[in-house]
């Protein structure tokens, strides 16, 4: 066992070498990933931070701001390194706020908050609108053939809370927040999903209203 294993940590230890000699110190220490989440460090951040616009437990009460508690930490991740990039860049997501607040957090930071939130236990929601659930339902269970839009829950669950690491939880999220989202894929705002943009490519707002609130009270 012993001797097989030493030349494959040499070949590791060059091959990092040769990618940190590559690299410019400065974009070294800002992307070089943690390790490991550090849950205490991330909820350092999200109380000092975070937690006045997403709640201490990523339980936002406001409805233009997600909630992020039980979401899935690859997503979180994901999502704070887009707002991060360049606003021309391809896969980014700009937004003044979000984009702006990322500015000021390191890229291992961003490992540990997205792993505290996505610890929290998630405080289901409710839908409001009677009117509109069943069609809701219907978009979101079936998708609508005639448009080809296929079933959300296909790719989201059945039940809403996704399926990690790719598919992020909708269930219980602020019906407000997912509108503006459907929104901002449909006019090309949020480009960081080719999938989700051409998907909301195919609902008008009425369609997007009606599944926003269903899968808010999703469970
Ligand atoms: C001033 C209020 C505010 C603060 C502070 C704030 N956020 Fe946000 N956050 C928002 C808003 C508003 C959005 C929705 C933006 C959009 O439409 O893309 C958002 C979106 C997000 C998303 C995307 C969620 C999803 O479901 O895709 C993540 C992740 C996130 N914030 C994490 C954080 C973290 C981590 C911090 C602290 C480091 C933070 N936010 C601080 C307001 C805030
Ligand atoms: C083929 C798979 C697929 C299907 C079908 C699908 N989605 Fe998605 N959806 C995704 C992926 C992947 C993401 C994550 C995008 C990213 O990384 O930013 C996403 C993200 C989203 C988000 C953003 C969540 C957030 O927290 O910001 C919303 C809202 C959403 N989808 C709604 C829907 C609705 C409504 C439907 C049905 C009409 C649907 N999706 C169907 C793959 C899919």
């Amino acid at each position: 066992m012993i001797v097989p294993m030493r030349p494959v940590r040499c070949g590791r230890i060059l091959a990092t070498a040769a990618v940190a000699l590559a690299m410019p110190l400065a974009a070294l220490a800002q992307d070089r990933p943690a390790a490991k989440p550090d849950l205490k460090r991330g909820q350092e951040i999200a109380s000092s931070i975070c937690a006045a616009c997403h709640g201490a437990d990523g339980n936002s009460t406001i409805a233009a701001n997600p909630k992020l508690s039980g979401q899935d930490a690859a997503y979180l991740l994901k999502q704070l390194n887009d707002y991060a990039r360049a606003a021309g860049d391809k896969g980014a997501r700009v937004n003044s706020v979000m984009s702006g607040i990322l500015g000021g957090i390191s890229a291992a930071d961003r490992v540990h908050v997205a792993a505290f939130y996505a610890g929290q236990p998630h405080k289901p929601g409710v839908a409001r609108n009677r009117d509109t659930l069943e069609a809701g339902q219907r978009i979101y269970r079936a998708g609508i053939p005639e448009r080809n839009v296929p079933a959300c829950s296909g790719c989201h669950s059945p039940n809403g809370a996704g399926i990690p690491a790719q598919y992020p939880r909708l269930a219980g999220q602020h019906a407000e927040y997912t509108v503006a989202q459907l929104k901002a894929f449909h006019d090309g705002t949020r480009r960081n999903s080719v999938q989700m943009a051409q998907i909301a490519a195919r609902l008008n707002d009425a369609e997007m209203n009606a599944v926003a609130d269903y899968v808010a009270g999703l469970r």
